[in-house]
């Protein structure tokens, strides 16, 4: 007999089946509670509530840990590459030599992206957000790319999700070409994955672009270490976008949106611009900790805090270490990073932040990054975009393999009840 929990309300007993994960958490099956005890859960923002069973991504927010598949991000980040992270997360396994080719060519095949596509990268103002740009033209692909996946078949599953990754990196290089007035530029096929991204992104017209190692190795890291986060909000959305059965390119665009919050992925542009506003305003972190606490002021301590992590987020101190060894091959002055390394041990010594346990997450240190790499700051949410791109597929996929019901939460109604209509000449 499998474990159950008891539910009592208003002398009524009720049992509901518990659900055991393979770490051990645990979940209670409720997907009877409103038929039974005619009664709905109220969790805003879905603090207590579990969405799915999923294979894909482990989090102990206590212990730090995430795993995808399995495997340490630590590991992970240290001895794999983007595009083998990437097939992990899609289709469950590390890929051999002969897959991980074949994958890489797949995608290459499929990474020419319509020319009319220009057209509309073309409509957007210069200074439009790449977010909002890289979401519309996510969700133009799906005019271009009218098909639907068919989910009964793996083999249209594999050549939808080739063909998105091949060309999101594109549309996201586009999105900056057209705030640097550069020509649009397809890529070059001899180059890796991560490689063709910097290419895409940096070419020059008249003159050869020079791949420099350590920055194409600290942006293959950090593409890893933003590739996927169990149920977060931008995942969610893909999630409850895919439920309905609209589209993966549709799915992704939803995604896209979600992600651009400065609460979520859109924190790292936001640390950086609050890193500087510290540095203008004469370093003093102090000043900006005290209003960082204090509840009359809308200041948060951007790329601190996390719903999950109540402990370091593992993502942070990898990206910490990066961003010294990063800085330094390149030899990179950055005041910034002292500022955030000030503000972080501070923290760390505050009974404010102490006892909400809130600590340095993965956006605090990876702007300071992405700066040194050439990434102008309004691009640093699609580079998060471009990594979290594999999750967010392997999510939709599972979710969709696994025929999950569309997602309608419930509500508990508070406004006005039954009241007769006034003719307006009566009100
Ligand atoms: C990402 O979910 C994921 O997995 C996301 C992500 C991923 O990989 O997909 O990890 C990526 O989105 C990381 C988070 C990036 N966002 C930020 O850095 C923005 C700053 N942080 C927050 O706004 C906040 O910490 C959240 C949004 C991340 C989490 O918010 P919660 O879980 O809803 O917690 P909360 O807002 O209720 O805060 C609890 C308390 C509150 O104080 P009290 O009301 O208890 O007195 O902590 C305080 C908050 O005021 N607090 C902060 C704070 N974060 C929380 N106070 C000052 N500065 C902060 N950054």
């Amino acid at each position: 007999m499998s474990d159950t929990a008891t539910f009592e309300y208003k002398g009524k007993k009720i049992e509901f089946p518990v659900v055991e994960g393979t770490e051990n958490e645990i979940g209670i099956d409720i997907k009877t509670l409103r038929a039974s005890a005619g009664v709905i859960t109220l969790d805003p923002g879905y603090k207590n509530t579990g969405s799915c069973e999923s294979a894909i991504t482990y989090l102990d927010g206590e212990k730090g840990i995430l795993r995808y598949r399995g495997y340490a991000i630590e590991d992970l980040a240290e001895k794999a590459n983007f595009l083998e992270v990437a097939y992990l997360l899609i289709f469950g396994e590390l890929p051999n030599k002969e897959q991980l080719d074949k994958f890489h060519s797949d995608i290459k095949a499929n990474s020419e992206v319509d020319e009319d596509v220009k057209k509309i990268v073309d409509s957007f103002p210069r200074t439009a957000h790449p977010m909002g740009v890289l979401s519309s033209l996510t969700s133009a692909l799906t005019a271009f790319n009218p098909s639907c996946v068919d989910i009964n078949s793996e083999e249209d599953m594999y050549n939808a999700i080739v063909k998105i990754m091949g060309k999101f990196p594109v549309l996201a290089a586009w999105t900056l070409r057209r705030r640097n007035s550069k020509p649009y530029d397809y890529g070059n096929a001899s180059l890796g994955y991560v490689e063709n991204m910097l290419y895409m992104m940096f070419k020059k017209p008249n003159e050869e672009y020079k791949l420099n190692p350590v920055v194409v190795d600290a942006l293959d890291k950090l593409l890893i270490l933003h590739a996927d986060h169990e149920q977060n909000c931008s995942t969610s959305t893909v999630r409850i976008v895919g439920s309905s059965h609209a589209g993966l390119f549709a799915s992704l665009s939803a995604g896209v949106s979600a992600l651009w919050g400065p609460l979520h992925g859109g924190a790292n542009q936001a640390v950086i611009e609050m890193l500087e506003g510290i540095k203008e305003d004469g370093g003093d972190t102090a000043k900006y900790m005290e209003k960082a606490k204090d509840k009359n002021d809308s200041f948060r301590l951007m790329g601190f805090g996390h719903r999950v992590y109540k402990n370091f987020d593992p993502r942070a101190k990898i990206i910490k270490k990066s961003a010294d060894e990063v800085l330094g091959d390149l030899g990179v002055e950055d005041p910034v990073l002292s500022i955030a390394k000030g503000l972080e041990k501070q923290a760390l010594e505050d009974d404010y932040f102490v006892k909400r346990k809130l600590y340095p997450n993965v956006d605090f240190y990876s702007g300071i990054i992405y700066r040194a790499l050439g990434i102008p700051t309004e691009m640093f949410t699609v580079m998060f975009a471009l990594g979290r791109l594999p999750g967010w597929i392997a999510q939709w996929r599972e979710m969709r393999l696994k025929k999950e019901p569309i997602g309608r939460p419930r509500q508990i109604y508070v406004g006005e009840n039954l009241r007769p209509f006034v003719e307006v000449s009566k009100r």
